[in-house]
């Protein structure tokens, strides 16, 4: 596809103009891709490990194709092969200066953490990207970098194009002390992959439990790191500089947020009963599933080996519920496919605290907000606050905008399984980001109404 080059993929090309039209049920066992957030940091973290990293079962999409390149400009060397890559790193201080600008496409994950990794190295790099990531906000990475000795080029914006150079290239990495006035992984990961090289302990406090891969992968690979946990959301991260990553094998699990569409998309269809197998079984992104087992749904999460589970779903009548702002960073991926379930459900819900959401790869909480009115469903905003009340039926037949966002497009290509009158998707190709076989995997599943959409829309 996009790391392994195979042309077998149907829907790569004309994915822009596929939509749903109604199905009644969905049935079957599929596998998720893999992990999107493992999959960037599997890459990241075998560049500045010495020696040989395997990793199997990389998701294969366009975001971790952006990274792959990514490493690859920075010294590491790569073999493609056809359920594992090989990664050869070229030690942690050795990052190579490229020749060129590095381009990142949409991947924010990416470009946050390698702008984390340059920052403790002695590489001067340039990261740009596509329209939507070269909108998003950098300063929130940018600010602690400097803290440490990075120095920064880039306009007024503090957006991308960005050019960094590494605070070993002038001088050496210092330790921090940063408390985390948003909850995210990304910024907490590109302060701990900059900390490294500090000569020292660093420290992170986050206010709100976020993704914690990097810091597991990190300590996989002997790097001395430790949590200090003050309450139920306060924790403190130390970390200590170091002077080697050893390297580590990685099976990546499949994707709980690329699950979590398959998982609404049998809920609110009649007579649906599909089992999604090879989920990552991680307790903070399986927070959507528990959400929808509180609405009604008929979801049975069955634990398997490792770190591994797989999800039985079947079509239910849902009732919705407010959900506290407490939760919004463990849901702040699933957020755009939980309004659909909710537009379905009976009652009001109300999701609390989504401001983040403004932040991610469009405007989600406006997305959410202006898509749901246009398909016809009562839905207001107050605030951080969306309020959603869920209907019987609902019309459809608009055209919705995902503005280069692969979660706004999955969602409302959902949502048209059950409409009156099918919703098309404009830019459905944002969804080869993450989840480039999400057409196929549907069609699978059982969704024959397929279309190829002639209709320029
Ligand atoms: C991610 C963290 C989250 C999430 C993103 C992936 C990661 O972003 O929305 O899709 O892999 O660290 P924030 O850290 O900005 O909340």
């Amino acid at each position: 596809m996009f790391i392994k080059k195979s042309k077998s993929d149907f829907n790569i090309k004309k994915i822009n103009n596929y939509y749903f039209s109604g199905s009644d049920s969905l049935s079957g066992s599929i596998k998720v891709p893999g992990d999107k957030s493992i999959s960037q940091r599997a890459l990241i973290i075998s560049l500045i490990s010495t020696g040989k990293t395997i990793i199997e079962d990389i998701l294969d999409s366009e975001d971790v194709y952006h990274t792959m390149q990514a490493v690859t400009q920075l010294g590491a060397m790569l073999r493609v092969h056809n359920n594992y890559i090989e990664v050869k790193g070229v030690g942690l201080g050795n990052l190579v200066t490229p020749k060129k600008p590095i381009y990142m496409g949409n991947s924010g994950t990416g470009t946050r953490l390698l702008l984390g990794l340059v920052a403790g190295s002695n590489a001067l790099v340039t990261f740009y990207g596509d329209s939507s990531l070269t909108e998003r906000p950098m300063d929130r990475v940018l600010l602690p970098l400097k803290e440490m000795g990075a120095r920064i080029m880039c306009d007024d914006s503090n957006k991308l194009p960005i050019t960094i150079m590494g605070a070993r290239a002038k001088g050496f990495t210092l330790p921090i002390d940063y408390k985390l006035s948003i909850p995210s992984a990304q910024i907490k990961s590109a302060i701990l992959l900059a900390a490294l090289t500090a000569r020292g302990t660093s420290f992170v406090t986050e206010y709100k439990k976020s993704r914690n891969y990097t810091e597991k992968m990190l300590s996989e690979r002997g790097v001395i790191l430790k949590n200090k946990k003050i309450n139920k959301s306060k924790n403190i991260i130390s970390i200590n500089g170091t002077s080697f990553i050893k390297p580590r094998n990685i099976k990546v699990p499949g994707d709980p947020s690329s699950a979590a569409f398959l998982a609404v998309a049998a809920t609110i269809t009649k007579k649906s009963s599909i089992t999604i197998e090879n989920v990552l079984h991680d307790k903070f992104r399986l927070g959507v599933f528990n959400i929808l087992k509180k609405m009604g749904a008929s979801i049975n999460i069955v634990r398997l080996e490792k770190n591994t589970c797989k999800i039985i779903v079947k079509s239910s009548k849902l009732k919705n519920f407010n959900i506290e702002s407490s939760n919004s960073s463990a849901l702040i991926d699933e957020y755009p496919i939980l309004s659909i379930a909710a537009a379905c459900s009976e009652g009001i819900m109300v999701m609390k605290g989504l401001g983040e959401l403004r932040y991610k790869e469009s405007d989600r909480f406006k997305a959410i907000v202006e898509g749901l009115e246009k398909c016809g469903v009562d839905v207001k905003s107050l605030k951080d606050n969306i309020i959603i009340k869920g209907r019987k039926k609902i019309k459809g037949g608009c055209t919705i905008d995902a503005k280069n966002d692969h979660r706004i497009a999955m969602s409302f290509n959902i949502l048209s399984l059950i409409t009156e009158e099918p919703i098309f998707v404009r830019g459905n190709k944002s969804i080869l980001t993450s989840f480039p076989g999400f057409f196929k995997t549907l069609q699978e599943l059982g969704v024959i109404s397929l279309t190829h959409e002639k209709k320029n829309i």
